[in-house]
């Protein structure tokens, strides 16, 4: 075996959310008693129209998929009232991100994203070998325009803007972030990560497909994996100028959207309904994880998103007494965790047990200056 290639050396693997199976083996669980809020993922499965829609390709697939995507675009391009051409498909946003960085990066270049933010900016730029250039949120979470454009420098060649951003579920209002894309002017391609955009409900909020549409240096990113119920097939796409598409398409490795994925996606926006009845449902269960919070008088970030992200006690990282209860949640730092709004019932089981775990540490708490004045 040959050494990586360097770069990839540095590269430290994903950590995904720990997956239901290896966290009920580790603590000897019954799988079906693990709830897992830890992947932003829906709680609910894709619609059952999407489901047949599935299984009904599936005796298509000795043949390889459609590199043009041309049934997905036009009903994706339908369904958001923008042209074809202007749409681009991946295995997942992720996707999506990794090859806008491979296109534009390279030595030589760098590439800025705010931070903590979606951790796939930090490794698909170091893949592409750009300097990764990470500036922090603001004292209360929020996205920090000025510094963002503030570091930009000549030799970068993305800035990455999630918005609403993980793991904090803060956004940038429209107004503010058109004076970021004006700001930027046309020295870098700005990728807007739109990737819990259905989740929305902020009056002062809006897509920035209108600038990807009018800008060549703008591009937006879409999932299917968040309110359609859909991150194990992995379908993504990008909104953005046709020439501009064409150009990022070429660090695209072909046929990498499905066949399934394709017909998933055609079918799931036929059924505005649902969407809505999830975005509803969702908004109720992130109205209630933020009025149990403060209740509790736990220190939280407002989320327009489908996860709250939270800092239980602190000073102390609770992510081990979730994972011993059978709830998988995600750390950040020393003692902040994101959790995914879940079903009711799964919200339920969270908020027990964090009592129950909050009650337990604070009786350790109490216990431990007796046990150092007994020493
Ligand atoms: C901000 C952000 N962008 C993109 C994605 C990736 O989504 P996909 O499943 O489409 O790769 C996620 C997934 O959690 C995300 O949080």
């Amino acid at each position: 075996m040959p050494s990586l290639r360097a770069g990839v050396d540095r590269l430290p693997p994903y950590v995904a959310g720990r997956p239901i199976e290896e966290v009920a083996d580790e603590f000897g669980f019954d799988p079906r008693s693990v709830v897992k809020l830890a992947s932003n993922e829906s709680p609910l499965p894709p619609f059952p129209e999407v489901v047949e829609a599935i299984a009904a390709h599936a005796g298509t697939l000795n043949r390889y998929p459609d590199n043009g995507w041309h049934e997905v675009a036009r009903a994706v391009g339908e369904w958001l009232d923008v042209d074809e051409k202007n749409l681009m498909f991946a295995g997942g946003s992720s996707e999506l991100l990794r090859v806008f960085a491979l296109a534009v990066g390279g030595a030589g270049t760098s590439a800025v994203y705010a931070w903590p933010s979606f951790i796939i900016y930090r490794l698909a730029s170091v893949l592409a070998e750009s300097e990764p250039i990470e500036v922090p949120l603001t004292a209360d979470h929020q996205l920090d325009p000025d510094a963002l454009v503030e570091a930009i420098r000549s030799d970068t060649t993305v800035l990455y803007l999630c918005n609403p951003n993980n793991p904090t579920g803060s956004y940038l209002g429209s107004a503010r972030m058109k004076e970021v894309i004006d700001r930027v002017g046309d020295s870098a391609l700005v990728v807007i990560d739109e990737a819990y955009f259905d989740y929305v409900t902020a009056s002062d909020y809006a897509s920035a497909i209108p600038e990807a549409l009018a800008r060549p240096n703008v591009v937006v990113t879409r999932t299917f994996s968040k309110v359609f119920g859909l991150a194990g097939l992995r379908v993504g796409f990008a909104i953005g100028q046709e020439k501009t598409l064409l150009e990022l398409r070429r660090a695209q490795a072909p046929f990498t959207v499905s066949t399934l994925a394709m017909a998933a996606a055609i079918e799931a926006v036929r059924h505005p309904h649902r969407i809505r009845e999830r975005v509803e449902a969702n908004e109720t269960g992130r109205q209630r994880l933020a009025r149990e919070l403060s209740m509790r008088q736990i220190e939280y970030v407002p989320s327009q998103t489908n996860f709250i992200f939270f800092r239980p006690i602190p000073g102390v990282n609770l992510e081990e007494n979730f994972l011993r209860r059978g709830v998988i949640v995600r750390p950040f730092g020393e003692d902040w965790l994101r959790v995914t709004i879940g079903t009711p019932e799964e919200m339920n089981r969270f908020l027990s047990e964090l009592d129950e775990i909050r009650q337990q540490t604070s009786d350790i708490r109490h216990e431990t200056p007796n046990l150092t004045s007994d020493i």
